[in-house]
């Protein structure tokens, strides 16, 4: 093929490109190793010598000539190519979005930060204690020796022999708080924590469940500071016409003992569901510091005395928020999470 016809076949050939793959073949097609371009320029050789320079000349020129083309059509192709793709792509916003489901804090969990923050308010420190505990601090230290028949209403999960258990109560961190303050007086904390059982979970009961401790030890301390002060927890959480109430009880840790009862906030005392219909809901265990106790975690019950209370955190949960199931605090259904900012909302109406 001479200069001219390779110069009309190249140009017929750019005239039909239509996409960016057939241009580059026709690149390969005039420009690669065997193209045809290339082929007259390894021809000049056989060009008789006053001719190779007019040669040489049009064969460049064809070769300029098509890379100005092929530039021009590649810029034209890939901007119809890219314009096709922004339109295939746009996003159409009147189309109604996908809804992601999220959940919400646990009420559990909120109703712990409550009474966290009106102990705080009231000078107490929030401590933790291991789940894992010893024996010694979850009852030998408590005033509740090997043998004793109380141990087995606890129904507790040994780990190892009988020394290393899962804590069935959160009272051992007032153990463990004494034997740190070894002996500085006030002791003023709360332990809100992890708690296990050997019970068969339903409704009311779970292998674990949560307790809120507190403790507090000072000179002069009577029951009557311990009812002021879960008065104002109990205000704070349920409403300021709440009332509290205590009813003898026994614990082997405090003497005496009292369980605490709260005036129903849902019926005001006349009698409901809640309350069972007597206007009292039981909410804690509590009472004074057994002198036992004290002595044995290196305070002189002659000089200091104490009070300690246990909160049930589900039960006040599932009373505050109306829940009669305990297990939805563990179940990780978004259904029932969402419930929860309702319920919530429901209680700050
Ligand atoms: N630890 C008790 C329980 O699990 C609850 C309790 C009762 C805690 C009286 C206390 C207390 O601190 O003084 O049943």
């Amino acid at each position: 093929m001479n200069v001219l016809e390779v110069k009309k076949l190249m140009l017929d050939d750019l005239s039909d490109v239509t996409d960016l793959k057939t241009l580059n073949d026709l690149r390969v097609k005039y420009l690669g190793k065997k193209g045809l371009i290339t082929e007259l320029n390894s021809e000049i050789r056989n060009v008789p010598k006053e001719e190779k320079k007019a040669f040489g000349q049009s064969v460049n020129e064809v070769r300029t000539l098509f890379q100005s083309n092929f530039d021009e059509i590649k810029t034209k192709l890939e901007e119809e190519e890219l314009n096709k793709k922004l339109e295939s792509e746009a996003i159409d916003i009147s189309l109604p979005s996908t809804k992601v489901s999220m959940g919400a804090p646990n009420i559990l969990e909120k109703l712990i930060e409550e009474v966290e923050e009106v102990c705080m308010s009231m000078g107490y420190d929030v401590v933790d204690g291991p789940e894992i505990e010893e024996d010694k601090y979850n009852f030998e230290m408590l005033n509740i020796p090997k043998g004793h028949p109380a141990r087995d209403a606890q129904d507790t999960f040994y780990v190892e022999g009988e020394e290393i258990l899962l804590r069935s109560q959160t009272s051992p961190v007032q153990v463990r708080t004494m034997l740190k303050g070894k002996g500085e007086v006030p002791v003023r904390v709360i332990c809100p924590g992890k708690t296990y059982r050997r019970d068969d979970d339903d409704a009311t009961h779970s292998h674990q469940f949560m307790q809120i401790e507190g403790l507090l030890v000072d000179k002069d301390i009577s029951l009557s500071d311990l009812k002021g002060t879960i008065d104002v927890i109990v205000k704070k959480l349920f409403g300021e016409d709440v009332e509290t109430r205590f009813r003898p009880s026994y614990y082997q840790f405090t003497e005496p003992s009292v369980e605490v009862d709260i005036s129903c906030f849902n019926c005001k005392g006349k009698g409901c569901n809640i309350c069972k219909h007597t206007g009292w809901i039981t909410i804690a265990g509590a009472g004074v510091v057994h002198p036992n106790v004290l002595r044995m975690s290196g305070y002189d019950p002659e000089v200091w005395s104490g009070f300690a209370f246990g909160f049930g955190a589900e039960r006040m949960a599932m009373l505050k928020y109306d829940i009669n199931d305990l297990r939805v605090f563990y179940n990780t259904d978004l259904r029932e999470v969402k419930n929860f900012d309702r319920k919530e909302l429901k209680n700050n109406d």
